[in-house]
């Protein structure tokens, strides 16, 4: 029987065109694409077959596997990712043992497929660290890598190890990029990952044949291409200097910037401010909480409640700037911010730069004070 295409298997479960098109313009917002690319997409992907997938978990917690299953209404999204065929999946496939590595061989076989990973590797001592039907993660990787069209990391764990690679790092436990060579590879980092730039990938390869254009660390530029900070919400608030100081305090009840309180916020890259969690319903910093740096290298090093060094400061770009009269002392003048904040563009950026020095200027005096 010949294989159905991805737009057969839609309209056989009553997808609406009308249905079908606002996801591919969305998809197309999302790949950062001109609006006129949803009919393209559209095209390409009522053609396209579906394609095999492996599904490899090692090291991990399996929070990234609960993204992927997070959805709870049938959306156009959901059948794009549940039309792929999932051939093997460690925690959700339903046969288990001799038959579950049987459906592995023959996808191998098969070759051509998509392979995500989950999960770090462990080298150490071999590999036995992490063993799958009595052989080793590496040596399973090894194996699948041989024959697949491409490999998606998804989270922090599979993208350069994670927490379990976290010092002393007892297994050897690295990202897939560092032990597997002469295969594209993207990176999807997050603790979770997000499932919608799962979904935007799939699909940009359903539609060009190719993965998207990544970073210097193998991860798309359409979800990791520019800074939290640049997309918050909570951005005029640091651009005026109103900093929550205190879990609870006025300024958290007011939603003010959460820089002071750790956020990470202007040193990441992901699309959360834009896409979020839970199908669009919020995201950490939207829920009152610091960016955690989740989708950046060694993340789980970085003491979440530690400001850090903003050393590029650039402007907003969802929200409008937000303009004031530059006044008081200068960054040059106490040279107290000078290294901390190395560009800081525009007279918003100078009152937040502002309001840092003052704070720093206050902290010295009371310190001395105690001396
Ligand atoms: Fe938003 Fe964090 Fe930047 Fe403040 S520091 S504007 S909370 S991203
Ligand atoms: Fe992670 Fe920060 Fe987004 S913690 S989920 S990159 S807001």
């Amino acid at each position: 029987m010949e294989e159905k295409t991805v737009g057969q298997i839609l309209w056989e479960r009553q997808v609406s065109r009308r249905d079908f098109l606002k996801f591919c313009t969305i998809m197309a917002g999302t790949l950062a694409l001109p609006v006129g690319f949803g009919p393209q997409i559209a095209e390409a992907l009522e053609k396209a077959k579906k394609p095999a997938l492996v599904w490899l978990e090692y090291q991990d917690c399996a929070g990234c596997t609960e993204s992927f299953l997070r959805a709870n209404r049938p959306t156009v999204a959901e059948i794009v990712l549940d039309i792929l065929s999932v051939n093997y999946h460690e925690t959700i496939m339903a046969p288990s043992g001799k038959r579950a590595e049987k459906s592995l061989e023959d996808t191998i076989k098969e070759g051509g497929y998509l392979t995500v990973v989950e999960g770090s590797v462990p080298t150490k001592d071999d590999g036995i660290y992490c063993c799958i039907g009595g052989r080793t993660a590496l040596d399973n990787l090894q194996e699948v890598a041989a024959n697949t069209a491409a490999i998606i990391t998804v989270g922090a764990c599979a993208f350069y190890g994670g927490w379990p690679a976290t010092p002393p790092n007892p297994t050897g436990a690295k990202g897939v990029q560092d032990v597997v060579s002469g295969v594209p590879i993207i990176n999807l980092p997050g603790c979770p990952f997000n499932v919608d730039n799962l979904t935007a990938t799939v699909v940009h390869y359903l539609t060009f044949g190719s993965l998207p254009a990544v970073d210097d660390l193998g991860r798309p530029l359409f979800a990791y291409g520019r800074r939290i900070h640049d997309n918050c919400e909570r951005r005029g608030h640091f651009d005026a200097g109103e900093f929550v100081r205190e879990w609870g305090d006025e300024g958290h009840r007011k939603g003010w910037c959460l820089y002071q309180m750790g956020c990470k916020g202007p040193i990441t890259f992901h699309n959360c401010p834009t896409i979020r969690w839970n199908e669009g319903t919020n995201w950490p910093v939207g829920a009152g909480h610091g960016c955690i740096a989740c989708s950046s290298p060694r993340f789980w090093e970085r003491p979440a409640y530690e400001t850090v060094p903003i050393h590029e400061l650039t402007p907003p770009a969802t929200y409008p700037e937000v303009k004031a009269a530059p006044e008081g002392p200068s960054p040059v003048a106490t040279g107290v911010i000078g290294a901390a904040v190395g560009v800081a563009v525009g007279a918003a950026g100078a009152v937040a730069v502002r309001q840092l020095i003052k704070e720093g200027v206050e902290e010295e005096k009371e310190a001395e004070g105690e001396e």
